[in-house]
């Protein structure tokens, strides 16, 4: 099988971690039978520099009509707001529909205190819909904002969390792991917001009731005391998922727990689509300078092939990042090593 594979640097270290992807993917062992062919694209600030688009048509054109997957470097976004300049990443999960956002949060199994969980988070309602408006009244000014939570979106979204928790379990019976049981825990605050996040709530329990889905235990957290639980107990976590805007928020608070951004990938998922994504951002204050640590991006690309039916592939990525952690010897800066970007991909590249 070959997969047409869009790769996307975007801006600052985006430009040195995006090659280590396409490195990696092009290291996997042939008896996989998976080629690649790549397709450079354009986003970004320089992009709109350049071109006058944050996110040129003939980018989203390629990705849609040949493209089964992209991996998504970083993006600048200017402090100040400038004319005409939006985020790229955000207009593409529209225009491809890619309407979940999954971010696993995973240290090596020897660590001290080991997680392993990942947030599914619905990507394209909740308060995002961005329907705000404000009017003047006796009191001042009064804002509000549309949340919406749709059956489909919310139905599709369970569904992915369920899917994603039987393919986790799959895995684990290879590799050895800190969860004995598959657990999708089911994020909400249908107690104050009873027709928004209780339909959330109804509908992902629904979706989760399939059979297929038997073997997974299914709960629900209240989304402020997911967050107390989160930092305490984040062993106990396996799949969580939630609507947008809480989504977002655990998953960068999720993200702080394993100690570098540098480490923490991410897809954006659709149907038959996915964007592999590092969640860090352009990094100017070390760009240039090869010490951007690359394992986010490598565990994108794996992530990637995952969503694209590719869990043989994904698995040896994951394993041998893990290895060059376990090991502990050819680590970035950001983990209080030495070693360039290069070396800490030629080490992977190495035990693949
Ligand atoms: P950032 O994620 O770029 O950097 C935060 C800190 O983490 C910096 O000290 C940086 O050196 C470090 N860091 C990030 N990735 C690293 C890696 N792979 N290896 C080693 N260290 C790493 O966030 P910041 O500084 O807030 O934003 C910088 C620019 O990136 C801004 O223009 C912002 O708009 C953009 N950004 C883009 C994102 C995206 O494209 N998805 C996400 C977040 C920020
Ligand atoms: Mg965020």
């Amino acid at each position: 099988r070959t997969l047409r594979i869009g790769l996307i640097p975007g801006d600052g270290i985006g430009k040195e971690v995006i090659p280590a992807g396409r490195r990696i993917l092009e290291a996997l062992p042939a008896s996989l039978k998976l080629k690649f062919d790549f397709v450079d694209l354009k986003a970004g600030f320089e992009s709109f520099e350049q071109t006058g688009s944050a996110l040129p048509d003939a980018t989203v054109d390629v990705l849609r009509n040949e493209c089964q997957g992209a991996l998504f470097g970083a993006v600048s976004s200017p402090t100040h707001a400038v004319k005409g300049y939006s985020s790229p990443i955000v207009a593409l999960r529209k225009r491809l529909d890619l309407y979940a956002n999954v971010r696993p949060v995973k240290t090596v199994l020897n660590a001290a205190k080991p997680i392993d969980m990942v947030i599914v988070r619905e990507n394209t309602e909740d308060l995002y819909v961005k329907q705000e408006t404000t009017r003047d009244t006796p009191e001042g000014k009064v804002a509000e904002a549309i949340k919406r939570i749709s059956e489909k979106a919310s139905f599709r979204i369970a569904a992915m969390a369920g899917d994603i928790a039987l393919r986790r379990q799959k895995i684990r019976e290879s590799s050895p792991s800190i969860h004995s049981k598959p657990l999708v825990t089911i994020t909400h605050k249908s107690n104050v917001l009873s027709q928004t996040d209780g339909l959330f709530r109804t509908v992902s329990k629904q979706a989760l009731s399939d059979p297929k889905y038997a073997s997974v235990a299914i709960e629900e957290q209240i989304v402020d005391s997911m967050v107390y639980k989160l930092f305490r107990q984040p062993e106990d976590y396996d799949v969580i998922v939630a609507p947008n805007l809480y989504g977002d928020i655990l998953s960068d608070g999720a993200a702080a727990l394993v100690g570098s951004l540098g480490l923490v990938p991410s897809a954006n998922v659709g149907e038959g689509f996915a964007i592999g994504e590092p969640c860090h951002g352009s990094a100017p204050d070390i760009q240039g300078k090869n010490i951007a640590n690359p394992i986010a991006t490598l565990r994108s690309a794996a992530l990637m092939l995952e969503f694209l039916e590719e869990p043989e592939a994904a698995a040896k990525i994951y394993a041998a990042v893990d290895a060059n952690l376990e090991e502990g010897k050819l680590l970035s800066p950001d983990l209080g090593g030495k070693a360039t970007t290069d070396e800490v991909v030629e080490d992977i590249l190495r035990r693949l």
